[in-house]
This record gives C-alpha cells, structure tokens and sequence, in this order.
C-alpha cells in the first residue's frame, strides 16, 4: 500500500530518522515539531521551556562520531570524534539537508493527543490532534511514530529530602543549568553522579569557592578516551567483544574492568566505589573527575540527610554550609499527549523490543528511542524506524500478543538479573546485542561467514573493528552502496581529526601483526562455521 501517512511526533535525531526511513520505504511521513526548528535535545538554547529538552553549554558527546552516525550518512572526516553539541547540530543540519528532509517538518506544532480512530480494529488509523497558532486540529494517520525524547521532563525527588523547603539557599535541577558565570565564588552541592552530575562537579568547580558531589550507591568511572588514547566505544564495542562477553562469565569481566578502571584511580580511595559490580550499572563518563578530586576542588560526599537552612547534613553525620544546591537526578518519562489512553500503554508499559506497545489490534505505533542502549542514540533510533516502517507496510510481522509479552517477559527477567532495579535500567540494552536483534528483524544483518569468504579484508573490519552503524547497510533492504566504503575507511575519520601535527615516519597505531590476523580470522570462520549448524 503505497502512500500510507505517517505522523512523526518531534523533530530530534530520532525525528529525522523517522522521516527519513519512511521516505525510503515511500510513505508519506509529517512530523510535528513543537518548537521552531530541528535537533531536539541537541539544539542549545539559553532558555528552558516546560516539556522540552534542555542541555548546558558544554555538554559534548560521550558516543564517538564513528559510532554516533546515522548508517547512510557518516561525520566529515575533519569532526572531531567527541562532538560539543553545537556540532552535532552542524551535523544533523547537514543530513536534514542532504534527505531533504525539513519540508516534512511542521514547527511550532505541538501533538496534544493520539486516540485510536473509531474504526482502529479494522484500518489501525490514528487521530492526531495536533495545536498550531493557538488552534487545535485534528487529522487522521495511517501510523504514528513517538520520537518525543527522554530527557523533558526533570525528576525531582524533593520528598527525598527533609529540610529542603528550609532551605534558604538556591536550588535547581541539572535540566535548568546553562552555564558556571552564575555561581562564581559560591558553596555548592551537585546531587547525584550520573553522567549530568559528574559533568557538572568539575565545571562548577572551576568557578566555584567548593564543590561537593553527592552520591547515595557511588559509580563506576569510565572515559571517553580509552587505551592509545582512541575513542572508548571505537574500542570496546566491538563484534568481537560482544562474543567474548558471551564466553566469559559475568564476574570475570566485572573483574577485568574494575580492575582496569582501578588502575587509573582507586575508587575506594577516591570516595566513589559503588556496591554494585560494574555491569550492573550504567557507568558514568568523567574523563576530568578524578583531576577535580585531586586538586580537592571537587569533594566526594555521602548521600544528604537533610538540608537545614543553610547547609547539607549527610549520612556520615557530616555537614557543611552550602549556597546552591543542584538536582542531577535524571527525569522521568512520559507521554502527555497518550495520558488520556491506558488501552494504548500499560502500566509497565511494555513494548515489544521496546518499540511496539504489544496490545494494539494492529502495529501502526512504533516508539523510537525510547531505549537506554550503552551506546549512541542516532543508529538505534535510525534502525528502530527502518523496522517500523516496514511492519507498518506489512513487509515485517511481528508475533502473536502472548509471543510478544513472553518476549518481554524474558527480556524483563533479564533485566533484572543483570542490572539494579533502577528506573533508568529498566530499559537498558547492549549496543551490538540489540542492533543486531533489531537488524535481523529488518533482515540487514551481516552475515559475517559470506564476507569472510568474500571480502575477508571488510569482514576483518566489521568482526574486529568498531561496530559501526553503516554495518547495518551492507545487504538487504535499504542497502547503501557507500557502506563497504565507509567501513573500510572508518579508521582514517577517526584519526584525521587528530593529526593536527603531523610527525614524520610515524607508525599506524592500530597495526596488529599479519599471522595473528590470519590466525583469528581462520579460528573465527570456524566458529562461525561452527554456529552455524
Ligand atoms: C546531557 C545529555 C547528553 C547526552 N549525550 C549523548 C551522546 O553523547 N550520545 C548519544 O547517543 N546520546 C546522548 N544523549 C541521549 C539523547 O537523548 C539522544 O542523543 C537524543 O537527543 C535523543 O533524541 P530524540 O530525538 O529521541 O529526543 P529529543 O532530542 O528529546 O527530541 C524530541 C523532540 O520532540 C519534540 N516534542 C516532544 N513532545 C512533542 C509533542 N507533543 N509535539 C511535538 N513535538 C514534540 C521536542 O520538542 C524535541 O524537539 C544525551 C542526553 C543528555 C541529556
Ligand atoms: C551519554 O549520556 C547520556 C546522558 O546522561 C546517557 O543517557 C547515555 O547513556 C550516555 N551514553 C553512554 C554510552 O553511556
């Protein structure tokens, strides 16, 4: 059925890859957007505005760009490979461009509800309301896709907290915070050591008289720059690792990586070891924390007790006097516009590979990334939209009611098993494990024993290299004639942007001796052979 209409709610990276895939599979998307331009989250303003993402000045990418791309559309190669947001944007301006994809886009258009139309069970329609220039208007979809975001709506745990409406001083959450001008000379306390709190620490205290960073469970520590200074998830998130990970049992990679985290800086010295083991938890980004620690500019605290009027009393017994008081306690998630509708949602909301809300008579609402990948935002989304639209045409089906909610089930105990049972967690997946699950739905998984046998040279690359996004774009549907190349020449895009000095007679990092490639690669297409049984 060609032609079919589908509503995009938000215009974010997970917008643009939604409207992007529904051109390619030729439906006919328009994305309401409610403020005035693309970028989502990634697009710095200087004001905050209730229900929308807002982000610091500084906040730079933790994904590499490598890793980060849309699976079409790699970074220049001069990008540098941790991106500040206003680059990001550069970027997503450039693909928006590139797939004419703007004309899509109604700005200042706020979807205010989605109801199943009276006839769902039959056609699967959607009536959108949709509110411009003060007028509300309601139209009919044969989809909808949510890419509304994560990140609008602060969680404030005040209640958390005896004594903080004594407090005399200022507090805010991490979601207002722009910049450090503000709090020059002042005492202030960041709650929480998520990736927006430890970022925060060590700007603040750039400026600030001191700074204290409070934690309840600790964290694990990890950086942006890994081993030879390349980017952490060019290096770890790997094909071969993920298959390592498999082989190994849990408690002997939590060791390896503790391990390796404590060799920078011992935690436990350092205030920070957490209770839990290191994959249990999303670890947080904090390239500059330990420096910050050091220099005793930024000082580790146990969890608040209360606030008193002017100062912090902690679980140690400990108190200090404090100015400001900043919430990095991450945000709550929510759908304004589907409040109205528990047939669509439960109340665990479950989706099906956390796309598909299982109970729908038919598949026509997807939700793009909604999922917590340990790894970047951009191709997950990118590659639930291609998904989507393809069960939306009736090419993909997805299982039985009781198939999906085993599924979810299973995941679920999973879940619990391997993480904490936190919020956040409950949507956790890992990078290569989930995109291959998701690709393989798509059927745009490589098939790595034909590319061994063939090109052995770009199956070395895709086994052992960075798994990068345009791996999804090798073979299948929406097969892109530009993957094999940008695969080939991922490494050259990720040095470029170093080699701002350029020494003579240097050696190529990377190299790893021809006969242990040959032997891997021979003791690989066994395995692989092997597996395939
Ligand atoms: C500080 C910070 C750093 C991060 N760093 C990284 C990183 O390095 N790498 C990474 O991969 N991810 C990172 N993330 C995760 C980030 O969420 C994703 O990268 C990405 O921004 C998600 O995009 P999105 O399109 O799903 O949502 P958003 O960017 O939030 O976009 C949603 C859009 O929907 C619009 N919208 C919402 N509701 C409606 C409605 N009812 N009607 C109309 N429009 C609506 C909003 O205006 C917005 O434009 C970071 C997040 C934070 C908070
Ligand atoms: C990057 O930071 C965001 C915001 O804190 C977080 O949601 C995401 O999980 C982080 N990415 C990784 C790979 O840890």
């Amino acid at each position: 059925m060609p032609g079919k209409r589908i509503a995009v709610i938000g215009a974010g990276v997970s917008g643009l890859g939604a409207i992007k895939s529904c051109l390619e599979e030729g439906l006919e998307p328009t994305c309401f957007e409610r403020s005035n331009d693309i970028g989502g989250l990634w697009r710095y303003e200087e004001k905050t505005e209730g229900g929308r993402p807002s982000i610091y000045k500084s906040v730079t990418s933790n994904t590499s760009k490598e890793m980060t791309a849309y699976s079409d559309y790699p970074f220049p190669d001069h990008f540098p490979n941790y991106l500040h947001n206003s680059k990001i944007m550069e970027y997503l301006r450039m693909y928006a461009k590139h797939f004419d994809l703007v004309k899509h886009i109604q700005f200042l258009s706020k979807v205010c509800s989605v109801r199943k139309h009276s006839d769902f069970s039959c056609t699967g329609q959607w009536e959108v309301v949709v509110e411009a220039e003060g007028k509300q208007e309601s139209c009919v979809f044969d989809g909808v896709m949510v890419c509304s975001g994560l990140y609008a709506h602060p969680f404030l745990p005040l209640q958390s907290f005896p004594g903080i409406k004594k407090f005399k001083g200022q507090y805010i959450h991490s979601w207002e915070y722009k910049c450090p001008e503000k709090f020059r000379e002042k005492k202030i306390i960041v709650v929480g050591i998520g990736n927006s709190g430890a970022d925060l620490a060590v700007e603040l205290s750039h400026v600030a008289a001191q700074v204290f960073l409070s934690t309840r469970r600790g964290t694990w520590i990890w950086n942006r720059v890994w081993d030879h200074g390349m980017p952490m998830d060019t290096i770890l998130f790997t094909r071969f690792n993920s298959i390592l990970s498999k082989l190994y049992p849990t408690f002997l990679i939590n060791r390896w990586a503790e391990n390796k985290l404590n060799v920078r800086f011992n935690h436990e010295i350092y205030g920070l070891q957490p209770q839990h083991r290191f994959l249990s938890h999303q670890a947080t980004f904090g390239d500059d924390l330990p420096n910050h620690i050091i220099s005793g500019k930024v000082l580790m605290k146990p969890n608040v007790r209360e606030f008193t009027e002017t100062s912090a009393i902690f679980e140690d017994d400990t108190k200090e006097d404090i100015d400001v008081i900043v919430f990095a306690t991450g945000y709550s998630l929510s759908f304004p516009f589907l409040e109205s509708d528990s047939e669509i949602l439960d109340s665990q909301r479950s989706m099906f590979k956390f796309v598909f809300p299982p109970q729908l008579e038919k598949p026509t609402l997807a939700f793009i990334g909604i999922v917590q990948p340990v790894g970047a935002t951009i191709p997950t989304s990118e590659l639930q939209s291609r998904w989507a639209v393809r069960v939306f045409k009736g090419l993909n089906n997805l299982p039985s009611l009781s198939g999906m909610m085993a599924d979810i089930r299973k995941k679920r105990k999973k879940l619990a098993k391997e993480f904490l049972n936190n919020p956040r967690d409950s949507r956790r997946v890992q990078y290569v494990d989930y995109m291959d699950e998701i690709a393989s739905e798509i059927g745009v998984k490589p098939n790595l024993l034909s590319f061994f046998l063939w090109d052995p040279k770009l199956a070395m690359e895709i086994f052992f290299g960075p798994c990068t996004p345009y791996q999804y774009r090798l073979q299948g549907p929406g097969k892109w004639a530009g993957a094999r190349g940008a695969i080939l020449t991922q490494r050259a895009r990720i040095m470029k942007p170093l080699r701002t000095r350029i020494l003579t007679c240097d050696q190529p990092p990377f190299s790893v001796p021809f006969w242990l490639k040959s032997a891997c690669a021979a003791f690989l297409v066994f395995v692989l052979i092997f597996s395939h049984r």
